[in-house]
């Protein structure tokens, strides 16, 4: 072999593809190698070291040189050799003629010496100087020759004069003297003996003058903090140094600093007191944090953070931000364009005449005729926006949305008590059901204030629609079930019902489960606050209808109990509990966590845009004034309701799937089932495809941290520093109004950590894609599940003119209590593009590719292989299940299947897939 006689190195490149993404390790014939060895490396194997690094160890070469070579180190010279690197960069899909001439700049700058500065570190250290062995910096040679290379992706190179006794390439730092920005993907470094080493990087590199620090980016192989090479421990810390900040400063949109600030972005006090909003996080109203981006405060209000408005961005990590250079800003785009551009031209266009919906069939128009916007709509939100189409030959928009799924296979299942029934357990809210567990109901809130605890619904009200069983027997036989918004709502009720058309109850439903497996709704309960504190409230309880009168009382009753679920949907379960809840682990896992970490590594996919996106909503969406104020009915104290759960209600142990199933009285334990539970309602939709995804979720964790932190030395978890202060910060920072709360479970053993790990990527995941993705889909008719209510119940007590215009127009009358024009059409608009998958969303159990590999560690690669083995049968099984007419609450004349937990999805809106992460 030629080799035999060179530097195993540059002669290697001829051979191998040199293209990224070529994974094959080039491993030489070891009759005709010498492999040097590094004395680090042989202590670490001494040390019995972990099975990943073993592994790695089997092609622990330096570099193979030959034996003149040894003669010469021996004499104490070193050789030196030349590797390759490859660098993929990714370009912008579209660039203006700013950025076109500035890439020119730089590339002619380039040749003159401002250039792309790289330089290698090894594993090892250098003993003479104690500092790691460094290759000597070199630049990127093709800048200027690949000036004008057209396409998505461009490949430079460069290299690198290596001493023969380097070690391994563990870290690769760059500098960019450009003056613009860029995205480099990953490194692949050639010519070593043990074959090509990817460095995935995935980020942006700025320029010396926006960052003067040499970036870092280190090889794809795992290590625990213990057991980093002694080369690149410095570098580890500084990493993460870089990266917490020092907590002071303004953050500019090129910084990547990852650091905690309370919610006291919402309002704008500056505008008038009217959009003042409390500081959400602290002692008085706890909540998660946020990213700081250390704005100043506002004019009127020192707590108060200033606003950036759009279409300004807030600051996230620079690598946080959605990016045009992909698809994946898809979604996100149609989103800024929806908020920024379309909601103030839809109200230019019909804000003046804010009227109701003159009849149902006007409702259905907005899905076949379309409403015309009378004002003109710029030609790129045309094409962005699906539900917006332009009228040929003039400058007026037509507003034509897709007509909702939930209408598509049986336009009127939304009257039925049924289908009412079957959406808490198969529609966009599936997490607040639970089972009844003594007869009445009581709340938990202060009796000083609220008055008696315990429900309005008597026996007398139920007990004839039991099927024979008495209140007592059905509570006993697991048979009544109940929605329960009363305790998160009566609080919050009297501002609610101050403001202008603005109109709400707490509600209470109770469930009857019928001997087929689905749910009848036996009691609505409405309840007001007390007059005077202690004294009862007002309560108004109603039964399945009887009459005419009675049947649209019953409707409005349904339409207060659908309004009060859409709140607790939007602001708790969904924003809170997924959205809000992720981004302080997310956080502390940037500063805490290096990119080395194998849980770091786990995590990274169910991280992507979670920061972005929340930036987003605090922009447009959850602010004072807000899509979310305007469009819910609790208006301008929508935050205070999340906030309020979160303080009274939210706990991390009960997250996980299992935990809150069990809360709720859904399932018992049941340690023969793998997931550890059994269903007590078994055709239960969301749960019942949710536990096979839990099951694969705790399987992946478990085998993928056993390569990590084997049984065999349970006393890792507690050492290992990084992981240790990553849960801590989570806790004492991100979650720090929590923090002394006795519910945080230990993170000692291997368990602890499986069902930690497991929780957060359920929750970024799957929870997410079940509370989010069927938004539009389930959620999008307004008469069946009204975001807001504008009316009470009509009472010829308390208003005989508006019950008597009740009596002569019940159709009037519904519709007027429902959204107006404006607000239904402005909520349906969000609620679309929330629901849309972007063409390159990363779904579960999907391939992790890349220019490098995530992860070297191919046992780690295997047990992610399985997991997509595991998410493609739970998919096969989801379908069977769709299919079988014994599952009522997915099959059936009309029924809907249940398909939001089916991991995979074309892009759209589509009413299924289970993406990665929370990014939309
Ligand atoms: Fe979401």
């Amino acid at each position: 072999m030629a080799a035999c006689n060179e530097i195993t190195g540059f002669s290697q490149l001829g051979r191998s593809s040199f293209l990224p993404g070529n994974r094959s390790f080039l491993l030489g014939s070891k009759q005709n190698r010498l492999c040097f060895v590094s004395p680090a490396l042989l202590e670490q194997r001494r040390r019995g070291r972990l099975r990943s690094v073993e592994k790695a160890a089997a092609t622990p070469v330096v570099a193979t040189i030959s034996e003149e070579v040894v003669k010469l180190v021996a004499g104490k010279q070193q050789q030196k050799l030349k590797v390759r690197a490859a660098l993929t960069v990714r370009r912008k899909l579209k660039e203006d003629l700013k950025e076109v001439i500035v890439n020119q700049l730089d590339a002619l700058s380039d040749k003159i010496g401002r250039n792309v500065v790289l330089e290698l570190i090894s594993t090892e250290i250098n003993p003479r100087t104690k500092k790691p062995k460094k290759s000597g910096e070199t630049v990127i040679k093709d800048w200027y020759e690949k000036k004008n290379v057209k396409g998505e992706r461009v490949v430079y190179t460069a290299e690198f004069d290596v001493d023969s006794a380097f070690g391994e390439p563990g870290a690769i730092t760059v500098v960019n003297r450009h003056q613009k920005e860029f995205f480099l993907e990953g490194v692949v470094i050639e010519g070593f003996a043990c074959g090509p080493v990817h460095f995935p990087c995935d980020s942006w590199v700025q320029s010396t003058k926006d960052l003067p620090t040499k970036r870092i980016f280190f090889s794809n192989k795992p290590y625990l903090p213990s057991e980093t090479p002694a080369g690149l421990k410095e570098l580890r810390k500084k990493e993460l140094n870089e990266l917490r900040g020092d907590g002071n400063g303004v953050r500019k949109l090129s910084d990547r600093i990852y650091d905690y600030a309370t919610y006291n972005d919402l309002g704008n006090p500056d505008r008038s007191i009217e959009f003042a909003r409390p500081t959400l996080g602290g002692k008085e109203i706890p909540y998660p944090r946020r990213c700081r981006t250390g704005r100043p405060p506002t004019d009127t209000n020192m707590v108060a953070e200033s606003r950036i408005e759009k279409p300004h961005p807030i600051y996230v990590p620079r690598d946080e931000a959605f990016e045009e250079l992909k698809q994946g800003a898809f979604s996100a785009g149609r989103l800024r364009a929806v908020l920024h551009s379309f909601i103030p031209s839809l109200i230019a266009s019909i804000s003046a005449d804010n009227h109701d919906f003159q009849g149902f069939h006007h409702i259905d128009n907005l899905y076949k005729e379309g409403l015309v916007l009378k004002l003109g709509l710029q030609e790129h939100l045309i094409k962005k926006l699906p539900f917006v189409r332009k009228i040929q030959e003039s400058s007026e928009g037509l507003l034509r949305y897709d007509t909702p799924r939930i209408l598509s296979k049986d336009k009127f299942a939304w009257l039925r008590d049924d289908e009412f029934a079957r959406q808490a357990v198969a529609g966009i809210n599936p997490v607040s059901i639970e089972r009844l567990q003594a007869f009445p109901p009581v709340s938990k809130l202060d009796p000083e204030i609220y008055g008696p605890p315990e429900s309005a619904i008597t026996e007398a009200h139920i007990s004839g629609q039991l099927e024979g069983l008495t209140v007592q027997q059905a509570v006993e036989e697991r048979k009544l079930f109940m929605l329960d918004f009363h305790d998160i709502y009566l609080p919050f009720i009297e501002r609610i019902n101050a403001m202008d058309g603005r109109k709400a109850y707490a509600t209470r439903t109770l469930f009857f489960l019928n001997p087929i497996g689905t749910l009848k709704p036996v009691a609505i309960e409405l309840v007001l606050p007390p007059a005077q504190p202690g004294a009862t409230r007002p309560s108004m309880v109603l039964t399945p209808p009887r009459d005419a009168t009675t049947n649209w009382l019953w409707m409005l009753g349904k339409a207060h109990v659908g309004s009060n679920e859409a709140g607790v949907h939007q602001l708790v379960n969904h924003w809170l509990r997924t959205h809000a809840s992720m981004e302080p682990f997310i956080l502390a896992a940037y500063r805490q966590l290096s990119a080395m970490h194998p849980v770091f590594k786990l995590l990274h996919p169910h991280m992507r845009y979670t920061l972005e996106i929340n930036a987003l909503a605090r922009q447009s969406l959850i602010n004072a004034d807000g899509v979310i104020e305007s469009c819910f009915t609790p208006g301008a104290v929508c935050m205070e309701m999340s906030a309020a759960y979160y303080k009274h209600h939210w706990r991390f142990d009960f997250e996980g799937l299992p935990a809150d199933l069990i809360r709720r009285g859904m399932a018992v334990e049941d340690p023969t089932q793998p997931h550890g539970v059994r269903l007590v309602l078994p055709d239960y939709p969301y749960a019942d495809d949710g536990l096979l995804l839990w099951s694969a979720i705790t399987s992946y964790v478990r085998s993928y941290l056993q390569l990590y932190y084997p049984d065999s030395d349970p006393g890792r978890i507690r050492s290992d520093s990084e992981l240790q202060a990553w849960y801590h910060e989570s806790i004492n920072v991100g979650h720090g109004d929590h923090r002394d709360a006795p519910w945080w479970p230990p993170l000692d053993t291997s368990d602890d950590l499986v069902a930690f790990l497991t929780t957060l990527i359920w929750l970024a995941s799957a929870q997410h894609a079940a509370l989010n993705f069927g938004q539009y889909p389930l959620g999008g008719y307004v008469p069946s599940r009204p975001p807001l209510m504008r009316r009470l119940l009509p009472e010829p007590e308390r208003d005989a003119d508006e019950y008597g215009a009740f009596l002569a127009d019940p159709h009037r009358f519904f519709l007027s209590a429902m959204p107006s024009v404006l607000q239904a059409t402005k909520f349906m608009a969000v609620v679309d593009t929330l629901s849309t998958h972007s063409p390159d969303e990363e779904y579960l159990g999907g391939t992790r590719e890349g220019p490098a590999a995530w992860t070297a560690d191919e046992e780690a690669e295997a047990a992610h292989r399985n997991f997509a083995d595991e998410v493609a049968a739970a998919e096969e099984e989801i379908k069977k299940r769709n299919a079988d007419p014994t599952r009522r609450n997915r099959c059936g004349a009309g029924v809907l299947p249940y398909e939001l937990l089916a991991p995979s999805s074309p892009p759209g809106v589509t009413a299924r897939g289970v993406p990665n992460s929370v990014s939309i």
